[in-house]
């Protein structure tokens, strides 16, 4: 056999045996990528290359493994024991994958007895999750407990606190605390992953901190939150109310008992916040969002938007302007057509607007066990190869402080429904009001068949007016309707809802 096929068998030997990639080989051992593909097509590397790969391969081979990575998990609910139970099942695979085993080897929950369909036998049980993330039996603590403060703040900071890594999926507690996490970890010397944290199993995280690292963005928006996405689809659908709709979010478990931290737009706002940091390379202020839910929208809004080719969506916006940085959460309508559009049922979607790329948009489930779970251990991944990155993208010294654009100077489209009584003047009344303030309006429609009954005034018959305008400023806007109001023509609270363009 000649020189260069035993050269040749060695290496595929060595690939195979170890479980590598011909990429991996070639990138660590030749220094080339494609090294091995190039040797398959028939390249053949001088004698001194080959020599030099052999003998490499030959350390590689003496060198020890590297150890285990042992993880704590704390929290064991719908999250942490579908990543307990992913970890056990495929440790081979991701073993393989990793290049050193990954093994929980103790987890924390309140109840001992509960039945969570995977094995904790052969694990340590802590009560106290503070005592597990400090525990000398670990090397990387998850949290999966929940809550912004409590015991998941007291056990992340007690990991980052003694330089050990950190993984968690939990928006609260980085919203109201990411920045001072970041640089306890920093301090330290420790990584803090929290790819779970917005949009669940879509790793956006990753593609701004390191993907995109590099790029300057200038808008991020999204549907990240799936109850409110699923309430609006069907209501759109199906021709049926929010109430029904959210009833059988809660049925279904895609919406909590008390559902106001979704359908209030809260949830969506904490995940914002996240991002506009990561984009923006600003702090973290999740206090700083305007923020408007779900609840008003009805079956009239659904029905004329449609009509109007768009599709109503509750979206999380940031983005750059002549006054700083605008965080909202809101109610928007979307051009039928839009990719973010077609983005239906429990789904999430962010896209980033960014000077390179234009557009991306990142699709897929945003909770749920396993989709959550995924990006956890993707986490755990960059955490076990040594991957290092700051937690915000940026070094969290080097974060600028959130400068909030004021919501009144934002510009943009509106579509407004009024309720205005069937009187003479009236129409004329809205539409001189919109003049005065200087919107010049795209359309204005009557809805006969949406006509409303005014139960204070059963002897006025009302009618149901759509305005739409050209992108005109909040500000006026918001005077416009006040004055409206105050002309006595209109019953009940105007519906406004933003146009984004796309
Ligand atoms: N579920 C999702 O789809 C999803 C998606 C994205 C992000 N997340 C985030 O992931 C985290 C976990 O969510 P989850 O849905 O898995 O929550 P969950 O089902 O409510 O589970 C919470 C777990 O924490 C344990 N726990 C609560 N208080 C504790 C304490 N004081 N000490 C020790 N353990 C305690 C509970 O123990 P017991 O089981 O004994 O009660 C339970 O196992 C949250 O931050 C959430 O925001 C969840």
């Amino acid at each position: 056999m000649s020189d260069i096929t035993s050269f040749r068998d060695a290496i595929e030997a060595f690939i195979t045996t170890r479980g590598w990639t011909p990429t991996r080989f070639g990138r660590q051992m030749a220094g080339d990528p494609l090294f091995v593909f190039d040797l398959r097509e028939g390249r053949e590397p001088r004698s001194d290359t080959r020599t030099r790969i052999l003998k490499a391969m030959q350390e590689q081979a003496e060198a020890p493994a590297a150890a285990p990575l042992r993880i704590g998990v704390a929290g064991l609910g719908n999250v942490g024991a579908t990543l307990v139970r992913i970890l056990q099942k495929d440790a081979t695979e991701l073993t393989r994958k990793i290049g050193r085993q990954v093994v929980v080897t103790a987890v924390c929950a309140r109840s001992r007895s509960k039945d969570r369909g995977i094995d904790t036998t052969a694990v340590e049980w802590f009560d106290d999750p503070v005592a597990l993330a400090k525990s000398d039996g670990i090397d990387l603590f998850v949290e999966l407990i929940g809550g912004e403060d409590g015991p998941a703040l007291a056990a992340v900071r007690a990991a980052l606190e003694i330089g050990r890594p950190v993984v968690t999926a939990n928006k609260a507690l980085l919203a109201r605390h990411g920045v001072a996490l970041a640089r306890i970890a920093e301090d330290n010397n420790a990584q803090l992953g929290f790819e779970a944290a917005v949009a669940g199993g879509i790793p956006v995280i990753k593609t701004l901190r390191e993907g995109l690292g590099s790029a300057r963005i200038a808008r991020v928006y999204g549907i990240m939150n799936g109850t409110c996405n699923y309430i609006l689809t069907r209501m759109g659908n199906e021709g049926i109310g929010f109430a029904e709709c959210l009833a059988d979010a809660q049925k279904l478990g895609y919406a909590e008992a008390d559902p106001t931290f979704d359908v209030g737009g809260f949830d969506t706002a904490h995940k914002l916040s996240i991002l506009t940091s990561l984009c923006f390379g600003c702090e973290i202020a999740a206090d700083q969002v305007f923020v408007e839910g779900i609840t008003s929208i009805t079956q009239a809004d659904i029905k004329v938007a449609a009509d109007l080719g768009y599709k109503i969506k509750l979206l999380g916006i940031a983005q750059r302007s002549a006054d700083g940085i605008e965080q909202r959460v809101h109610p928007t309508l979307v051009p039928k057509g839009s990719a973010i559009a077609g983005v239906d049922g429990v789904m999430n979607a962010v896209a980033l607007e960014t000077d390179q790329v234009h557009e991306l948009l990142l699709a897929g489930p945003g909770a749920g066990g396993p989709p959550t779970a995924s990006s956890v251990l993707s986490d755990i991944f960059d955490i076990a190869r040594g991957t290092r990155v700051p937690p915000l993208g940026v070094p969290s010294h080097e974060l600028t402080p959130y400068q909030q654009a004021p919501m009144k100077a934002h510009a943009g489209g509106y579509y407004i429904r009024l309720n205005a009584k069937d009187v003479p003047g009236a129409l004329a009344a809205v539409a001189s009001r919109m003049a005065g303030a200087g919107i010049s309006l795209e359309s204005v429609i009557q809805r006969p068949d949406l006509r409303v009954t005014d139960a204070t005034q059963s002897n006025v018959s009302i009618r149901t007016i759509v305005l739409l305008t050209h992108s005109t400023l909040e500000q006026s806007v918001r005077e416009a309707l006040a004055l409206i109001a105050a002309d006595g023509f209109i019953v009940g609270e105007p519906q406004l809802i933003r146009i984004e363009s796309l």
